[in-house]
Order: structure tokens, then sequence, then C-alpha cells
């Protein structure tokens, strides 16, 4: 054996030494913690760093999405925090420090691996690193909309129920309730939007039964949710055919008809008077009586100024 060759297998030796020392004395445990959980577009999520330094003093902390660093800590610097332009990265300064960074505005762009990586100072320099795929998601801007094809339905016929989410990604889950039972039977499309993100539509058969009217009213509502983030619903009643309360809707509408055409009638009597001369009252047809109404009352306020 060479003296050459001892020398060799001293260095190895020393090297096993250092590298076992360095993993078990300094440094382990190194974790990537999101805060919160669920990262949504546009709001602001905490990265949290955790380690064990088994007492070891620290070196550093450097922050990357994929293989680009944007932060880093080097707590014996000055200044000791250091931030690395990146586009759609927006650190908020004050409140990162060597455990956590917090990233505001994010954007679903941003979506990818992140990682934290950890260096102990001398004279191990062990480093370990960590990396989560951290997910941006885009909630639906808007409630869901629920549209049957009738206003009322006698029992036996069937009511088609039609249910859309806006946009959003991953795209909304909607489920259809009758009277608080979701529905299980129902067809379900995602369709791309021009933003790259996927809205919902549901629809659903159901058979009207006399039984579906609880105390005089059928309840169709559509739950539009997204995880345990978002939660909206739209829903519509219907009531038994016998008790017929008419909605509320159809009676304003019916009222301000009347009210309408008392005025036309007072108007057609006016207008002679008012014009200083004859004037022949046209009459009515049922069809033309909107487009008379309109008519009329430019023509009213066309005499009155
Ligand atoms: C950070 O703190 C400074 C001084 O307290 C303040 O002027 C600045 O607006 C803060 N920046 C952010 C992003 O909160
Ligand atoms: C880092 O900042 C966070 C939030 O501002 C704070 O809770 C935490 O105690 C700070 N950690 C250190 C080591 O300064
Ligand atoms: C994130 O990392 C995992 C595991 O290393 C890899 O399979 C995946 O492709 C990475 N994702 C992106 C968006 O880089
Ligand atoms: C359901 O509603 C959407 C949006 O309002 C519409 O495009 C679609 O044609 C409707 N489908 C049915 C079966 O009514
Ligand atoms: C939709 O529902 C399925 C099944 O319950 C669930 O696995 C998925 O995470 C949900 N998706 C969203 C965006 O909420």
């Amino acid at each position: 054996m060479s003296a050459k060759m001892v020398g060799q297998g001293a260095i190895k030796f020393l090297c096993l030494l250092v590298t076992f020392f360095g993993g078990v004395t300094s440094l382990r445990d190194v974790m990537l913690l999101v805060q919160p959980a669920t990262v949504i577009r546009g709001g602001t999520a905490a990265l949290i760093c955790s380690r064990d330094m088994q007492g070891a003093p620290l070196y550093s902390v450097k922050w990357y999405r994929g293989n680009h660093e944007f932060y880093r800590y080097t707590p014996m610097e000055d200044p000791d925090t250091r931030v690395f332009g990146l586009p759609g990265i927006y650190v908020d300064m004050n409140r990162s420090n060597g455990t956590q960074v917090l990233l505001r505005r994010l954007d679903l762009t941003l979506a990818g691996n992140f990682s934290c990586e950890v260096t102990a100072d001398s004279p191990s320099f062990a480093t370990q690193i960590a990396t989560k795929f951290i997910d941006v998601i885009a909630l639906p801007p808007l409630a869901p909309v629920l549209k049957a094809d009738k206003d009322r339905y006698q029992p036996g016929e069937v009511l088609q129920a039609n249910c859309t989410s806006s946009p959003a990604r991953p795209a909304a889950n909607l489920t259809i309730y009758i009277n608080e039972e979701p529905l299980r039977a129902t067809e379900t499309s995602l369709h791309p939007s021009e933003s790259g993100l996927l809205w919902t539509s549901v629809k659903a058969d159901v058979k009207v039964t006399p039984e579906l009217f609880l105390s005089g009213r059928l309840r169709v509502a559509c739950l539009s949710t997204v995880y345990d983030v978002y939660r909206s619903s739209a829903n519509l009643d219907f009531f038994t055919p016998d008790t017929d309360p008419r909605p509320e809707r159809i009676t304003l509408n019916s009222a301000s008809k009347c009210f309408q055409s008392w005025i036309l009638l007072l108007l057609l009597f006016l207008l002679p008077v008012v014009m200083g001369q004859d004037y022949i009252v046209p009459l009515l047809d049922y069809e033309d009586y909107e487009e008379r109404i309109q008519d009329q009352t430019a023509f009213a306020s066309l005499v009155g100024g």
C-alpha cells in the first residue's frame, strides 16, 4: 500500500465524517408550507419554510419558482434580504423574513413548483431543499344562473332545469337540488371560455308530481362550489296549480298595463283639445296596441314640450 493511497483513504474518510455529522447535527426537516392552502387569483399567500437547524447557525434561505430564485435571506449580510425581479412575483418586503415570504396579487400564470433552500453556516454548509407545487385558482365572478323551461307546471309534466356557472379554474361543480335533495341524474358539460377558464352547465329533467309541492311550493336550486372556498346558489320556486298565487311580477305588469291604457284613453280624448283642431280618434287593433302606446307617448311629450 503506497502512501498516496493511504492519503486518499484518509480524505475519503474525512469527507464521510463531515457529511455524516453535517447531516445529523445541523439542519433537517426542511418543509415548505403554504397559507392559505388554496391560493386564489389576485390574493395573497404566505410561503413558510420551516426547518430544524439543530442549533447550527443559518447561512441563507433561498426561494425559487421553478429554477429562478426570487428572494434570498442572508442574516450575515447587509441588507439581509434581496429580491430578484421575476415577472408576476410581488414580494411584500414588510412581511417577508428568514422564515416566510409573502406574495401578493398572485396570478394564474404563477402556478408551479416553489422551493425553499436552507443552507447552514460553516463548518457544515449543509443544504436542504423543499419543493411544493402551488396551484392558483380563479373563482367564478358571478352567481350561477338557473333557468326552467316554463313558469308553471302541472303534475305529470316534465320540468327542464338548466344551470350555468361563470368561468372559473378549475371549473365550478354544479349540483341541482329539488326541495333540498341533490339530484343524481344530471348531465354536466364543460365549456372553454376565451380567458382560458372553464364554465360549467348542468341540465336535469324532473317529472313533476303533486308530492313535490311541499306545503304548496316546489323549490329548484342550483349550488355552485369550488373546493371549500366558494359557494353560491340560485333558486326558483313553483307553486301548486290549485293554490294559484300568481307571481308578484306578473301582477305588477298587468297593473301598469291598466294604468298605461287609462293614460292612453285620457290622451286620446284630450289631444284634439290641446291641438285646437279636429282629431280623428283611431280605432286600435289589439296587435299594434303596444306600438301605439309608444307612439302616443312620444307624441304627447312633443306636445307637452
Ligand atoms: C412597508 O412599510 C413601509 C414603512 O413602514 C411603508 O411605507 C410601505 O408602504 C410598506 N409597504 C407595503 C407593501 O406594505
Ligand atoms: C417573519 O414574519 C412573520 C410575519 O410577519 C412573523 O410572524 C414571524 O415571526 C417572522 N419571523 C422571524 C424569524 O422574524
Ligand atoms: C413540479 O415538480 C414535480 C416533481 O418534481 C414535477 O413532476 C412537475 O412536472 C413539476 N411541475 C412543473 C409545473 O414544473
Ligand atoms: C341552458 O342555458 C344556456 C345558457 O343560458 C343555453 O346556452 C343553453 O341553450 C340552455 N340549454 C337548454 C337545454 O335549455
Ligand atoms: C368537484 O367534485 C369532485 C367530487 O366531489 C371533487 O373531487 C372535486 O375536487 C370538486 N371540484 C371542485 C373544483 O370543487
